[in-house]
């Protein structure tokens, strides 16, 4: 362990970026990778690498056929909007991002209803409440099409058995079923399953690489061919067809090839910078609620206010909240965590 300097910054040294694994900045290798990228004009379907990452994504996760878009928000958009139409509604978690953090898309966008029902503690939607929200045939209702859910949600895998039964639900209740999977690679690395044991429980997953995995963008949808030739179109339609794509694409190649079973070390670090946390009586970190690379904290405002200046001045960056969500990535490792917590305890017991 390398001895923490517990001063505040007086010369340069690496940040230490907290906030979400979004944050992280393409390696050489990863540029190397897209400076070489073979591309094409990808509306015209004429680009490799964007062919390749389609092919090898939908493969992985068990589906015809896969779309690259520039985002996840852009991936849940056309998906909700493939698989509903004008007047229809989706069923969702009231905190979920295809509720809550997409700006609305689905519904401004696609003229799609969202009937958004609370999370439970484990992340799952109630089916049960789920099937007292299906609104009946009748001229009053939007008409409920769509199921979505979310893996990982909060940090939190969703329970294997809770798939197949969400998956048989969906079915008997003549439902689609979409998953928000923009971190399904943290949930099957932490379930020590292949990602396709989550995926093929669903019509559609969209899946990001610009998160855990590193890429500097991208997400893919995952589904039929049916599908995702509808949301290619949609795609078209919100500005998502990109031209020479390929360059992004071969960041996504490289990230699935290098930077999937190494989430398990964030894990682990999410794990160590948890276990630490938990000394300082003045924060309260829940049990169980660390599972994968996110650790959430609750203490007084005045505390996390005071603690997230603290620590900006010592080249860490958190964001502070009512909740404060903590989230490891490629560019922290165990030493930097050593560095968050002795700079904590700066704070608690300096
Ligand atoms: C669970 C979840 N879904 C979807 C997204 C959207 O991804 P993007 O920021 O690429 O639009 C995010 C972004 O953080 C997310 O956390």
């Amino acid at each position: 362990m390398t001895t923490p300097d517990l001063t505040a910054d007086t010369e340069e040294r690496k940040t230490i970026d907290l906030r979400s694994d979004t944050v992280t900045r393409p390696g050489a290798a990863m540029r190397q990778a897209m400076a070489e990228a073979a591309v094409g004009d990808d509306v015209y379907r004429d680009d490799p690498t964007v062919l390749e990452l389609e092919a090898r994504v939908a493969g992985m996760l068990g589906f015809a056929a896969a779309l690259f878009t520039t985002s996840g928000t852009q991936a849940n958009l056309v998906g909700i909007m493939s698989h509903c139409a004008r007047g229809d509604e989706y069923i969702v978690g009231q905190t979920a991002h295809t509720y809550r953090y997409e700006a609305g898309g689905a519904a401004v966008l696609g003229s799609i209803q969202p009937q958004p029902i609370e999370f439970e503690a484990d992340s799952t939607l109630d089916l049960d409440k789920v099937a007292a929200k299906i609104k009946p045939d009748d001229i009053h209702f939007a008409r409920t099409r769509l199921l979505c859910l979310e893996d990982t949600q909060n940090g939190r895998p969703l329970p294997l058995p809770y798939l197949a039964q969400a998956a048989a639900f969906a079915r008997e209740k003549n439902l689609r079923i979409h998953l928000d999977g923009a971190r399904l690679f943290n949930a099957a690395v932490s379930q020590k399953v292949a990602a396709r044991e989550i995926s093929h429980h669903f019509d559609s997953v969209a899946v990001c690489l610009s998160k855990g995995l590193g890429a500097p963008v991208g997400s893919l949808l995952c589904g039929s061919d049916e599908l995702i030739e509808q949301a290619r179109r949609w795609r078209k339609m919100v500005g998502g067809g990109l031209r020479q794509a390929g360059i992004l694409a071969a960041a996504g190649l490289y990230a699935l090839d290098h930077n999937i079973e190494r989430l398990a070390d964030d894990h682990d670090n999410a794990a160590r910078l948890a276990a630490g946390l938990r000394r300082f009586p003045e924060l309260s970190i829940p049990e169980g609620a660390q599972q994968t690379n996110m650790v959430f904290v609750h203490t007084s405002e005045a505390t996390i206010a005071a603690l997230t200046t603290f620590l900006e001045a010592r080249g860490i960056i958190i964001r502070g909240g009512a909740t404060t969500r903590l989230v490891t990535h490629l560019d922290v490792n165990a030493d930097d965590i050593d560095r968050v917590l002795a700079a904590c305890t700066a704070f608690f017991q300096g």
